[in-house]
């Protein structure tokens, strides 16, 4: 079977799918489920995974023209507002809120208020760069003792394209600037020798000079969380895409080729690359963002054309294939062993984990959900880009 027509089969059932829950889930803010059933975060509003149920919301709009997605993109756009109004709430994480809300919104619609909600989160993303570490604030300090003024993380390159919509948008250097320079700090000091990221690192907030860095949502310092390999794989493939800057892509190229170097047999990928080897537990959140990235970094690349073809003579060793075809191992694994189809059950992916030391592992989350459909949009040409 082609690619084009497994992933349009693909495709078919997560709108089946969708249209179902959409319709029982429309006064939700879904983050996981019990029993099956999405929870609701409307009384935790500010918590970072938030935008995603709007995300997946425009996206199905995007491709089906169905009403009940707008309505209930827009109902969840307006309960962000709360959190816009909290000034403890707005963190790093406002292009995970407003990207995948606001933002889509406005460039599907126009709507002036979503502009607006975008422009204030995004400014207040801009507030957050420390300019003598050159690099965005993380998270606001938790109360429990522990200083973070000086902390970046690796996730936050995916809240850059929030710095950049608004650049592209009025063309103040201010956005471009600050987006780029936080990432060539990431380049500079999370990225390792041999392509792995780090999670967390710590600058001194007064001199900006490097302190250390924390294994974070990984299993240690060193090790290599796969969802912050993920993030750092699609984040430097986006700055290469809204910059032209070939630094980031060569950067988005070492990640993925270590990436590419750890990816099981299976398809099936593990919460952290170096946890240890008795450990089962997986992540398939790392798995869908990595093949979003993937997809967009093989259209980055030059040379030769794509492959329709799954069989093995039809992969060409050059990174174009190599990575499109890496992504594709991903989702049919995903597809194929762990998506829940049914229709009494809200989420499609199973095996997520948002930590290694949490003490539950292989749950579902809301955002592996929104990037499996992303990816599988991305194969269908019915993707809607919030990036
Ligand atoms: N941005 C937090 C996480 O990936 O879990």
């Amino acid at each position: 079977m082609s690619e084009k027509i497994w992933a349009e089969e693909i495709s078919e059932k997560i709108k089946e799918k969708l249209e179902v829950v959409a319709t029982r889930s429309k006064d939700k803010v879904p983050y996981g489920t019990k029993d099956g059933i999405f929870d609701d975060q409307s009384n935790n509003i500010c918590w970072w995974t938030n935008g995603f149920w709007g995300g997946m919301m425009w996206q199905l709009y995007h491709a089906t023209g169905k009403e009940i997605y707008r309505e209930n993109a827009e109902k969840l756009e307006e309960k962000l507002d709360e959190n816009l109004m909290r000034y403890e709430g707005m963190d790093h994480d406002s292009g995970f809120k407003w990207l995948t809300t606001a933002v889509a919104n406005y460039r599907l619609t126009g709507n002036k208020a979503s502009y607006n909600r975008g422009r204030l989160a995004t400014d207040n993303l801009a507030g957050r760069f420390n300019p003598v570490g050159k690099f965005i604030r993380a998270w606001n300090d938790w109360g429990d003792g522990r200083v973070t003024t000086g902390w970046a993380i690796i996730d936050c390159m995916m809240n850059l394209p929030l710095l950049y919509w608004a650049y592209e948008e009025t063309e103040d250097y201010r956005y471009l600037h600050t987006a780029k320079m936080h990432a060539d700090t990431a380049a500079k000091y999370f990225v390792r020798e041999d392509g792995s990221v780090n999670h967390i690192v710590e600058f001194n907030p007064e001199t900006g000079e490097y302190v250390k860095s924390h294994g974070g949502q990984g299993c240690g310092e060193g090790s290599s969380w796969t969802r912050g390999q993920a993030w750092a794989l699609y984040g430097f493939t986006l700055s290469y895409m809204h910059t032209k800057e070939d630094r980031y892509l060569q950067c988005a190229r070492k990640v993925a080729d270590y990436f590419l170097s750890q990816i099981p047999q299976t398809g099936l990928l593990p919460v952290d690359f170096r946890q240890p080897a008795d450990c089962t537990w997986e992540d398939s959140t790392a798995a869908a963002i990595a093949s979003c990235g993937l997809l967009e970094l093989a259209k980055c690349m030059e040379g030769a054309e794509l492959t329709n073809d799954l069989t093995d003579a039809a992969v060409k060793e050059n990174g174009k294939t190599t990575y499109h075809n890496a992504a594709l191992k991903m989702l049919h694994a995903l597809a194929e062993k762990r998506c829940n189809w049914s229709m009494d059950c809200d989420n499609l992916l199973e095996k997520c984990t948002a930590a290694f030391h949490d003490k539950e592992h292989e749950f579902t989350i809301i955002y592996g959900d929104y990037y499996f459909i992303e990816a599988i949009f991305k194969l269908t040409g019915e993707e809607f880009f919030i990036w």
